[in-house]
């Protein structure tokens, strides 16, 4: 395909019609996927990872997405930080593994090193007016919303305050700093990036698609059903800051701050948990009292999303590989003192969300192979995509800044 110029992209969001899928170019064009990850990747909030991931002084961990690679550290003084894993001599990848734990952060070809906090503090045989003090790791900025680490690249991050103070007792209640990573899996997709966010933001497919979800999830329900079942739980529960409902994502989000929603749905009847008949899988979170029989959905920026049943919480993470490849990834956490094997079983706290994350992977790759026919064409979208239309609405207007 031709490569765009940035009016022509101009032209293409123009002609893009509310209520329908995206045109073709904009899942295959190269310029569009550089403009998506200058205007998207590099400036938004992006879900690292978890505090229990790096419990001590040097563990790490490497994030990476399309070309780049970051280290999030713990540094000596007990801090989290995120630097990009390119060394500045010529550039080398420092850090090779996905996680580990060192002392310094020392680059594998000529053995510069670098500080915990990124300050170069060894450099063989340089010129004597080589200054160190000028060739620390770029630094990327963190954000931490209880125990869960976000990063930022740009020089000037969407704010997270309204965010922060909106969800003070929710990040409370469940207790987000005293949960634990019990597992996290890495879904590589053979799709655009945008054809999976697309297909995790509606419950159109949930129904047919996820058999398993629909059995636990009232909101695989027709839509008036569901509504019925959300006003009655919510009446129930009024004035509960469980049941809070913050709608300031994509479109909706103020100026200058990051995007954010947080809701609570019910569950089917009886259903405690999202897990095989819905039962109960591990140990209540935080400040949780009993099982109420809802999941709460909360977005972080426009690409991590948690959802939060009573005993674990999930982070759905999308980051592109390519122009066609990207990754979902899932983590499940857990109350930080629950001990695996005895407080839960990680086979049933994971599969739920496993088998209809492969079933999601499937889904995606057929939407991919249809979008690349010369036949697709964008389609109408229905009233239960309204969120996927909000994203879309979002999506054109970032791009065409
Ligand atoms: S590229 Fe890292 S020390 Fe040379
Ligand atoms: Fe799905």
């Amino acid at each position: 395909m031709a490569r765009l110029t940035s009016d022509k992209i101009r032209q293409l969001i123009k002609a893009q019609q509310a209520g329908y899928s995206l045109a073709q170019v904009f899942y295959k064009d190269p310029d569009i996927y550089q403009a998506e990850i200058n205007q998207i990747f590099l400036q938004h909030w992006l879900y690292a990872g978890h505090v229990s991931q790096i419990p001590k002084t040097g563990d790490y961990f490497t994030f990476e997405f399309d070309t780049e690679s970051l280290i999030v550290v713990r540094t000596t003084s007990g801090e989290v930080k995120a630097h990009m894993n390119v060394c500045r001599h010529r550039g080398s990848r420092i850090c090779l593994e996905q996680t580990g734990s060192q002392k310094h952060l020392t680059c594998p070809y000529h053995a510069w090193n670098y500080n915990l906090d990124g300050e170069l503090i060894a450099a063989r045989n340089m010129p004597a007016d080589f200054d160190m003090s000028e060739n620390g790791l770029h630094k990327v900025n963190v954000a931490l919303l209880g125990g869960l680490i976000f990063v930022c690249l740009s020089d000037n991050p969407p704010s997270l305050d309204h965010l922060k103070n909106d969800l003070t007792e929710v990040k409370a209640l469940f207790g987000f700093e005293r949960m634990k990573l019990a597992e996290k899996k890495s879904y590589r997709i053979p799709a655009n990036w945008k054809l999976a966010v697309e297909n995790y933001q509606e419950c159109y497919h949930c129904a047919p698609s996820h058999p398993e979800f629909a059995q636990v999830h009232a909101m695989a329900k027709p839509p008036k059903v569901f509504k019925t079942a959300k006003a009655e739980f919510a009446n129930a529960n009024h004035g509960n800051p469980k049941f809070k409902q913050l709608n300031h994502y994509f479109d909706l989000a103020a100026v200058g701050q990051e995007g954010y929603q947080y809701d609570r749905n019910p569950l089917v009847r009886g259903a405690l948990s999202g897990s095989l008949g819905g039962k109960a899988v591990a140990p209540l979170l935080g400040e949780v009292s009993d099982y109420d029989g809802g999941a709460s959905e909360l977005m972080i920026g426009p690409l991590s999303y948690f959802l939060i049943y009573d005993d674990h919480m999930l982070c759905y993470r999308f980051l592109p590989v390519s122009i066609d490849e990207c990754i979902c990834e899932v983590s499940w956490l857990v109350n930080d003192s629950a001990i695996d094997g005895q407080d839960y079983q990680l086979a049933q706290l994971t599969w739920l969300w496993d088998i209809t994350t492969q079933a999601d992977k499937k889904i995606i790759m057929n939407n991919q192979k249809g979008v690349d026919s010369r036949f697709y064409q964008a389609g109408r979208l229905s009233d239960m995509e309204y969120f996927q239309q909000s994203f879309l609405n979002w999506y054109l207007l970032t791009l065409s800044k």
